[in-house]
């Protein structure tokens, strides 16, 4: 257990509600993706997902673990979800109703992982925009593995990675999710397209900084079509390097994605960076909307520093990955200035239970322990 960096007025502007797009958030530290690798081998989410999620329902937003579109989206990693199917659907539905009825919100965060495939993971081709790898590693079923470099794909496999995208999101809210974030961060399809060093394309979307955004606008553009731009959500980390991710511009694409979807009025940005960067300055200055912000891997959660942020207008929310795994009740613990548990790195992406729906409460820690 670690002392609380900061003690939240009952004042603070991060309590307060908010209004994202069309839902009604009941404070402003929301919980970032993170995936978790429980899920069962068909994308299923895992049994203990409604119950994990449900316990972080004081989040304002809960955002879900990156979810895969269709079969060939994912296989980044072993045992990650998808809502392609009306077996995930069913699952998802529980998930929503379970962070309902202890008024949270939901979520839920969709993905193509892209040129972090393995094919020994996902049993496809591993495509991309251009045939450049990663150079990184995953855990496959037979051990430990460098990526393979992929296909770039073919204009007509965009289109229908566009109609994936718009299928999952009518899914996610036909399962009674509030909403959808589109992940176009952290070096996975999205995000390889807007970078000019991993696409190198020479066709509409490729070269230019409007070319580079294309596909990343085109899904909010049709996911907001089918399910309304107040639930949609998109997610970036402009100069990020996750997954072996390069941009030696880190403004221009992103300048060109945002202009070209300010006018939908989708329910939030969520950017991953710095703040103090110059990039985000310049990608602040561009948006009128709401702004969720993560501070990301290296910076660590300062409740102090968010809480400015969040008060100056730096930020409309904020989101907290690793301290809401590891703190069901963070809320309550930063109202009390409460100890924090310390997140268990060895747990994160385990399979079962431990280190997923057993981090105590404040009331737990009190119970007297009968063992
Ligand atoms: C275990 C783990 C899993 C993650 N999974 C995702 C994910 O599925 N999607 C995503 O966009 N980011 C993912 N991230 C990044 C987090 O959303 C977040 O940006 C990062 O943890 C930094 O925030 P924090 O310091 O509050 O944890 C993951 C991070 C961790 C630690």
């Amino acid at each position: 257990m670690t002392e609380p960096a900061f003690r939240l007025a009952p004042d603070a502007t991060l309590l307060t509600p908010l209004r994202v797009g069309a839902t009604a958030a009941a404070n402003r530290i929301f919980m970032a993706p993170l995936t978790r690798s429980r899920a069962q081998s068909d994308g299923t989410p895992s049994d203990l997902a409604a119950e994990y999620y449900s316990q972080r329902a004081g989040a304002g937003i809960i955002i879900s673990e990156a979810t895969a579109v269709c079969e060939q989206a994912n296989g980044a990693y072993m045992n990650t979800p998808g809502i392609y199917t009306d077996r995930h659907q069913a699952v998802w539905a529980e998930i929503a109703s379970a962070v309902h009825a202890k008024g949270g919100k939901m979520f839920v965060q969709l993905w193509h992982v892209g040129r972090m495939a393995h094919p020994e993971i996902s049993g496809f081709d591993v495509v991309a925009p251009s045939a450049i790898a990663a150079d990184a590693v995953t855990h496959t079923p037979s051990g430990k593995q460098q990526l393979t470099v992929p296909r770039a794909l073919r204009i007509d496999e965009i289109e229908s990675i566009v109609g994936q995208f718009r299928a999952a999101a009518r899914r996610a809210v036909d399962a009674g999710m509030d909403g959808v974030e589109i992940h176009s961060a952290n070096g996975y399809l999205l995000h390889e397209f807007l970078s000019d060093v991993v696409n190198v394309r020479t066709d509409g979307y490729g070269g230019s900084p409007q070319n580079r955004a294309r596909f990343t606008a085109e899904v909010v553009e049709a996911v907001a079509a089918e399910i309304g731009a107040d639930r949609v959500g998109v997610r970036i980390s402009p100069g990020g390097s996750a997954g072996d991710m390069q941009e030696n511009d880190t403004v221009s694409a992103y300048e060109a994605l945002l202009n070209r979807i300010a006018g939908l009025q989708i329910a939030y940005l969520h950017v991953l960076i710095d703040p103090s960067s110059q990039t985000f300055g310049a990608l602040r200055a561009l948006w009128s909307g709401t702004l969720v912000l993560n501070t990301g891997r290296d910076t660590g959660t300062d409740f102090c520093q968010l809480e400015s942020l969040a008060d100056w207008g730096a930020a409309s929310a904020v989101a907290v990955g690793r301290t809401w795994l590891a703190n069901p009740d963070l809320i309550d613990r930063l109202v009390l200035g409460a100890e924090l548990n310390e997140p268990d790195v060895s747990t994160f992406y385990a399979s079962g239970p431990a280190g997923y729906i057993d981090y105590p409460t404040l009331d737990e820690l009190a119970e007297p322990q009968t063992a």
